[in-house]
């Protein structure tokens, strides 16, 4: 087995976090670059400082798990896109031979910001002449969990129509982090990029409602919201946005919140444009289930996430 020398960025989030743990775990030697000090995983050692200024070290590989915490537009380039050029740029310079970034299925169909964002760095990755491996992955726990407190209140469950129009195949943090681990010295994944799923099957905003509704053993009631009101939402809060900007970034969240609403985290088959489960690739063994029944009982807390479409 190789033990590598990684420099990993981003591992104060929510993935970066699970992947410094797998890394150490396997007894890789992982530095993690932090714009601040911060807790980190026992045995990762910090290096505290702006992405294009650390001349001097050498790694084997990098690993950037970095995004914006808000997926607006200025903070989206500057992020990752900018911040991720900055650290190609450094992994060129620390002579490392892969760099692995963590990217999102859902720039397979490009409409906001970020995911344009994402795409430009992808490309320029791609081009950069290091082994590069692309993870895209489906849905995390994180963004289907922020409705888990509410409905054991005895609150509805809320979905877009009749909730069955998007699935996902949820991946946990974990699952995710041992896929991250094992493409990383996998020569198979070399100059790949590698869309993943969780365990299947596909599970629809419906199905996560009738899984809480057999672990609380009581009927959850659905609250059907129309489709069609994020369309009247994003159209008022644009045209507010025109003269207020603190509008213009309700609008950008209220586009993401759209997108959600309305896309599939599953692989699109390019020829009909249409979602395909059965193609998303499936790895690990945990399931949203398990992590809702954990929710449920109190044994992990609600890690809000980004990008959900409905919170508490
Ligand atoms: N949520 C989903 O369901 C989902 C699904 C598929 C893919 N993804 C993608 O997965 C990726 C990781 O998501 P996550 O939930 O683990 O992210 P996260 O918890 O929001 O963590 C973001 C990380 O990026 C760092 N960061 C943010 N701005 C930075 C800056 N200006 N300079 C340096 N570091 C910066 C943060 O550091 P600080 O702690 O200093 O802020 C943090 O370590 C994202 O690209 C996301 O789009 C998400």
């Amino acid at each position: 087995m190789t033990h590598l020398r990684v420099l990993l960025a981003g591992a104060t989030g929510t993935i970066g976090r699970a992947v410094a743990e797998e890394l150490t775990a396997r007894d890789h030697a992982v530095t993690a670059l932090l714009r601040r000090e911060a807790d980190l995983p026992t045995g990762v050692a910090p290096l505290v400082g702006p992405v294009d200024a650390l001349p001097g070290r050498t790694f084997d590989a990098v690993v950037s798990c970095i995004a914006s915490r808000s997926g607006l537009p200025e903070d989206a380039w500057a992020v990752d896109h900018r911040a991720n050029a900055a650290l190609l740029r450094l992994a060129e310079q620390s002579g490392a031979g892969r760099f692995l970034l963590l990217s999102a299925i859902c720039v397979q169909k490009p409409e906001l910001a970020f995911q344009h964002a994402k795409l430009a760095f992808e490309a320029e990755l791609r081009a950069s002449g290091l082994d590069w491996t692309i993870v895209r992955p489906t849905a995390f726990f994180k963004s289907l969990s922020g409705q888990v407190a509410r409905v054991k209140a005895g609150k509805p469950f809320l979905v877009f129509g009749d909730g069955r129009a998007t699935a996902c195949k949820p991946i946990s943090d974990g699952d995710l982090a041992r896929f991250i681990t094992d493409a990383l010295t996998d020569p198979a994944a070399r100059n790949r990029v590698l869309p993943i799923g969780g365990p299947g099957p596909a599970i629809t905003p419906a199905d996560q409602a009738a899984m809480l509704s057999d672990l609380l053993g009581r009927e959850v009631p659905l609250r059907r919201v129309p489709p069609a009101l994020m369309d009247g939402i994003v159209a008022a809060l644009s045209l507010g946005g025109r003269v207020a900007p603190a509008m213009r970034a309700k609008a950008e969240l209220a586009r993401i919140g759209r997108y959600y609403s309305r896309e599939s985290m599953l692989l699109l088959n390019p020829d009909t444009g249409a979602y395909d489960a059965e193609a998303t690739p499936e790895y690990g063994t945990e399931t949203l289930r398990d992590h809702y029944a954990a929710l449920l009982s109190g044994e992990v807390v609600h890690d809000a996430g980004d990008h959900a479409v409905f919170g508490e």
